[in-house]
């Protein structure tokens, strides 16, 4: 008898704190093509009185969160957003979002939901923009193509298309008629196509872009998620900067992001193509020898006229020469070091190379030539 007080008594409990706030999405039904990523926003208004605890996504189908470790999901708390990534068609459904606060749950008012449609192709039927990416890093002085798909109800025609800047987000302009980019934008104007392309591109033109489309409805409106662009250029970062005989030097062209696809790498010692192999973004001297001292210039193919970086390496081998004009000819040369009252055998042969100039090889240098005579 008491334990039957008790479950009414929670119910009730529960029941009695259910706060109706009214979770408003935007955008209220998308599409999104498989494989790509999308994200869900809301906001709402906390009643007063009660303060935020946690938020959570559902799909309507299961009542359970979704796992955050699947690693499918990411969730903000307060800022009511889902980005769900990957997407296979079983993502398709309705979303929404519960609002914990520090007393009590928030049940959504209404059925409100976020319908999310996976499609193989944004078609006519639904609103969604796709990109084929949105992460592009590309060179300065280049030209960068943001390959983009986008679809809206069949019974709307568009009004209007274009790019803007994330940073003028609150009025979004026309990068076509923005100063700095005019004369250097394309938009595509096929339909369902919102391929972008910004030629010549400069350090500043780095950032978050966005789509956006504007239809003769009211209400007919919708942007696609974020895309960066990332400008970058060469840079080259040796191993060691001094020509070490018999070392190895490591040079490598790095650039500041990852570039898509692959760049070929061109190097180049002061004017010639180098004797050594590159592999990749790097150049391997291996053995070095004092020949290899020099300026390196790393380039990309296809981009000569535009990128350069360059590095020096030093050369800081002294060569010492013997000579002797001796009859008959001298046949052995000696080397010997002198440093301080000690003296050392250095090497043999009419050219020593004394390649690490550190203050172990310190000293008064001198040779002995030795013919069949004598010394
Ligand atoms: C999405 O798929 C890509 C490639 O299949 C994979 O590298 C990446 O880890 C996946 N991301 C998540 C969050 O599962
Ligand atoms: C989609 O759901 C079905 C049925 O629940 C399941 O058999 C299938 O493996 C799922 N596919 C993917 C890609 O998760
Ligand atoms: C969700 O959107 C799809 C595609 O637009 C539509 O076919 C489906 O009926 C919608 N579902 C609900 C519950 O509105
Ligand atoms: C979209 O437009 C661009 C530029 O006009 C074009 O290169 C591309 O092939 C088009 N994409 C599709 C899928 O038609
Ligand atoms: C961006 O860089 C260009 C030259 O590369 C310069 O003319 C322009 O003023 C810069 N724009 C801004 C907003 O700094
Ligand atoms: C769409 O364009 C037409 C003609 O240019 C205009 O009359 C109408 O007001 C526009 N609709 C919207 C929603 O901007
Ligand atoms: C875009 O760039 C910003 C700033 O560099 C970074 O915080 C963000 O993670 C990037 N977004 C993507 C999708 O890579
Ligand atoms: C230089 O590299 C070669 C192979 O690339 C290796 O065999 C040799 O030990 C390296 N020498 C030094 C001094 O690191
Ligand atoms: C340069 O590229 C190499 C190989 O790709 C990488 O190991 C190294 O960390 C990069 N260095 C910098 C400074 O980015
Ligand atoms: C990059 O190069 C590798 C091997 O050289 C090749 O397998 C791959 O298909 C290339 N990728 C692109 C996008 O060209
Ligand atoms: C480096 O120095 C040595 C000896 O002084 C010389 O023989 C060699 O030509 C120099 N190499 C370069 C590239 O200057
Ligand atoms: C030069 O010095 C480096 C490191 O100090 C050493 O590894 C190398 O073997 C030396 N080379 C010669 C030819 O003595």
């Amino acid at each position: 008898m008491h334990a039957c007080v008790c479950v009414r008594m929670c119910v009730f409990v529960c029941v009695s704190g259910l706060q109706a706030i009214s979770i408003n999405y935007d955008p209220k039904e998308m599409c999104a093509i498989k494989g790509s990523k999308v994200v869900l926003k809301c906001n709402y208004p906390l009643p007063q009185g009660y303060s935020f605890k946690k938020g959570s996504w559902y799909k309507h189908d299961s009542r359970t969160p979704p796992r955050t470790s699947v690693g499918k999901f990411v969730q903000f708390s307060t800022e009511c957003s889902l980005t769900l990534v990957n997407l296979t068609f079983n993502d398709s459904g309705l979303y929404e979002y519960r609002v914990q606060t520090t007393s009590r749950t928030a049940q959504p008012t209404d059925t409100t939901r976020v319908n999310v449609t996976i499609v193989d192709t944004l078609h006519k039927d639904c609103w969604g923009v796709s990109y084929s990416s949105d992460n592009f890093c590309a060179f300065e002085g280049s030209t960068v193509d943001i390959p983009c798909a986008y679809g809206y109800p069949r019974d709307h025609a568009i009004n209007k298309t274009f790019w803007f800047r994330e940073e003028t987000k609150k009025d979004p302009k026309d990068l076509r008629l923005v100063e700095e980019y005019r004369g250097r934008v394309d938009l595509s104007s096929s339909d369902n196509n919102c391929t972008f392309r910004i030629r010549h591109l400069r350090q500043n033109n780095s950032g978050q872009y966005r789509f956006r489309y504007i239809t003769n409805k009211q209400g007919g409106a919708f942007s696609g998620g974020l895309v960066n662009i990332s400008i970058t250029d060469l840079q080259v970062s040796m191993t060691a900067d001094t020509v070490t005989e018999g070392g190895n030097v490591t040079l490598t062209c790095n650039t500041t992001c990852r570039l898509k696809g692959n760049a070929t790498f061109i190097w180049y010692k002061d004017t010639k193509p180098t004797r050594h192999p590159s592999i990749h973004n790097t150049l391997h001297l291996s053995p070095v020898s004092s020949e290899d001292a020099g300026q390196y210039f790393c380039t990309v193919e296809g981009q000569e006229g535009l990128l350069l970086a360059e590095a020096t390496l030093h050369n800081d081998t002294v060569t010492l020469t013997c000579s002797s004009d001796a009859y008959p000819p001298v046949h052995t040369y000696t080397w010997y070091r002198k440093a301080g009252h000690d003296i050392t055998l250095a090497g043999a042969g009419q050219s020593h190379v004394v390649a690490n100039i550190s203050s172990k090889t310190n000293g008064f240098y001198y040779c002995v030539a030795q013919n069949d005579v004598g010394q």
